[in-house]
């Protein structure tokens, strides 16, 4: 009788949900309707089976995603889940980026995987959107799309490999993968070893299987109330994963019949709660970049919420997760140790318990029925209040006159804590290339109290922002035994890897006006954690005037010379033109200006 009444001209058709979505916009919305069935039917499906709520279920498998490999049996259990509650599931593509596989890196892709994201679930009638992923970049790129599209969203995480094994010890990606090469490098392991590892690093499908950036926002996405709590964690290969996906498939038909849009979702509270796991997960330094490009996607939060505020929330909450690279353990022993149901209830006094969730409950009820019981043996992988891994403030912001808008760093991943307050002279390469072919020149004037400095891999200066803020101790240093050093960079480095480490340096120095660019050979720069101060010590005064002469230097076409970087992005094509002309700083999460709340509204 339904189908009937689409053939009904006198009557005007609902167009709010289901295959009538956005039939408006053509001048018949009858035959517009006429035409989708005409097409749809071509698969099969009958007029019952369309009259249905439809749940979008984004597949991101890829012949090139490991991380993405349980694909289609999440695809299936979701759609169990959704038929089960009386939706249709419907699954279509979108792009899929693995980190090994996004040349030049995947945080230059990640806006792209965000717009594909985005226009997917605004162009299709889906009243409710899964959506699959897990590798780096992928949960906050859908997560970005999702709240700028605003029909309800539900992330389906792949979850983390297994950990492998060589000789007995346990390995995994990709924290051991720096260390084991490092060994191999220095003679301690040979050819046969090596060659042996490199098999069982990854050993299964599934993110990698740290707290890295996959991980951590995975803790995230939990954090914010968008999947079930054991979705964060457990094993890609496992029964749990299944189960959470077809737990998805049920929780969206409820979400698409309420409308629970993720505007109305995500609030200030749910990003506080976020920030807090950040903090207590000792967190990859890229969920702030993350973080912050989600935020200001929300026309209610952008501007609300700033990258103080990670750092406030730092200030009172302990990092109690014992995970590579901060201590020992995988992701399947923060699983088995109740993973996020465990560690929410013991943070418990700290977080905002009104917060929304996808379910319709509060973070409060869900924690409430979850019937949470405090096993001895979870305290070593998940500890407890009193007895933090690290007091507070495990990621940190400063501010001075070389960061006006900020810089980060994780200091609990410092290992030479004295390095929270130093002071030391600059030792400065202006981009990577400078790096490479300087860093180990046994000339270089270094030592273990020199600040090493690396401009040009911000947003716009190496588009994407490459991992390259761990710069190396150099040769001559390590050989002495020195493992750690100020570094200073406006880039990013791996969730995997650790040191004294500043990053994401604001604005950066790829931009004219940029105080970092202006750094020199020899100044002295202080750091002060405590204070949450960066400081280029030279006057006001000649900070302007190195300024305005560099400014004048970069923005003038002077004949026979190479353009600046802020000139050549004016004449690029393609994607990479687009990224370079509209990326934004990594405070405000190097999106697209024209893709952000307070961007362009039509
Ligand atoms: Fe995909 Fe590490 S490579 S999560
Ligand atoms: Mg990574």
């Amino acid at each position: 009788d339904a189908a009937k009444n689409d053939y009904n001209l006198s009557q005007p058709l609902d167009t709010s949900s289901g295959l009538r979505q956005g039939l408006t916009s053509y001048g018949d919305a009858h035959f517009s309707l006429f035409l989708r069935k005409v097409f749809i039917k071509a698969l099969g499906y009958s007029e019952d089976a369309l009259a249905r709520p439809i749940i979008g279920i984004i597949n991101t498998n890829s012949g090139f995603n490991p991380c993405h490999g349980n694909a289609p049996q999440l695809i299936e259990a979701a759609k169990r889940g959704v038929h089960l509650n009386g939706g249709i599931a419907i699954d279509f593509p979108t792009i899929s980026l693995h980190e090994g596989f996004s040349h030049p890196t995947s945080m230059f892709l990640r806006n792209l995987m965000s717009m594909d994201t985005e226009e997917m679930i605004k162009a299709q009638p889906v009243d409710a959107c899964i959506m699959i992923g897990g590798c780096d970049k992928t949960v906050p790129a859908q997560i970005m799309g999702g709240i700028s599209a605003n029909k309800p969203i539900l992330p389906l995480i792949t979850g983390p490999m297994m950990p492998g094994s060589n000789r007995g010890k346990r390995i995994g990606a990709c924290t051991d993968c720096r260390n084991n090469w490092a060994s191999f490098r220095a003679g301690q392991i040979d050819m046969e070893e090596i060659m042996g590892i490199n098999e069982e690093l990854a050993p299964t499908i599934g993110t990698c299987g740290v707290m890295g950036t996959a991980s951590t926002m995975a803790c995230i996405t939990a954090a914010l109330g968008l999947i079930p709590l054991q979705g964060a964690s457990a094993p890609a290969v496992s029964a749990a994963r299944l189960r959470i996906a077809e737990q998805t498939g049920a929780n969206a038909v409820a979400a698409a019949k309420a409308q629970r849009t993720p505007q109305f979702i995500l609030s200030a509270e749910s990003f506080y709660n976020a920030a807090i796991i950040l903090q207590a997960i000792g967190g990859s330094t890229n969920a702030m970049v993350h973080l912050m490009a989600m935020v200001n996607r929300h026309p209610e939060l952008n501007g609300n919420f700033k990258l103080d505020n990670l750092d406030s929330i730092g200030q009172t909450t302990p990092l109690l997760v014992d995970l590579k690279p901060s201590g020992d353990n995988y992701m399947t022993d923060f699983h088995n140790a109740g993973g996020m149901l465990c560690l929410l209830n013991r943070l418990r006094p700290l977080l905002y318990l009104n917060a929304q969730t996808i379910t319709g409950e509060t973070l409060g009820e869900v924690l409430d029925r979850s019937n949470f019981r405090d096993f001895e043996s979870s305290r070593s992988i998940i500890r407890t209040l009193s007895d933090p891994l690290y007091p507070c403030s495990s990621l940190a912001v400063v501010r001075g006159n070389i960061a006006p808008n900020g810089a980060v760093i994780k200091a609990s991943a410092s290992k030479e804590k004295r390095l929270l307050h130093h002071r030391g002279k600059a030792v400065v390469f202006e981009n990577s290339k400078d790096l490479a072919l300087r860093l180990d020149d046994p000339s270089l004037e270094v030592t273990a109290d020199s600040v090493l400095v690396l401009k040009g891999i911000g947003p716009i200066g190496n588009p994407g922002m490459p991992e390259a803020g761990m710069i190396p101790i150099p040769r001559k240093l390590a050989a002495q035994g020195v493992t750690d050093m100020l570094r200073l960079s406006d880039g990013r480095m791996s969730g995997t890897a650790g040191g004294t480490i500043l990053l994401h340096v604001s604005p950066e120095s790829g931009i004219p006006d940029s105080p970092f660019g202006v750094v020199q050979n020899g100044d002295e720069i202080q750091l002060d954690l405590t204070k949450r101060s960066l400081e280029l010590l030279i006057s006001e005064e000649e900070l302007h005037q190195r300024i305005t002469l560099r400014k004048e230097r970069l923005t003038a076409a002077n004949e026979g010379e190479q353009p600046s970087v802020w000139l050549e992005r004016k004449s690029r094509r393609g994607y990479r033109g687009l990224y370079e002309r509209t990326v934004n700083q990594s405070h405000e999460g190097a999106d697209f200006d024209f893709l952000t709340a307070t961007g362009p509204k039509t």
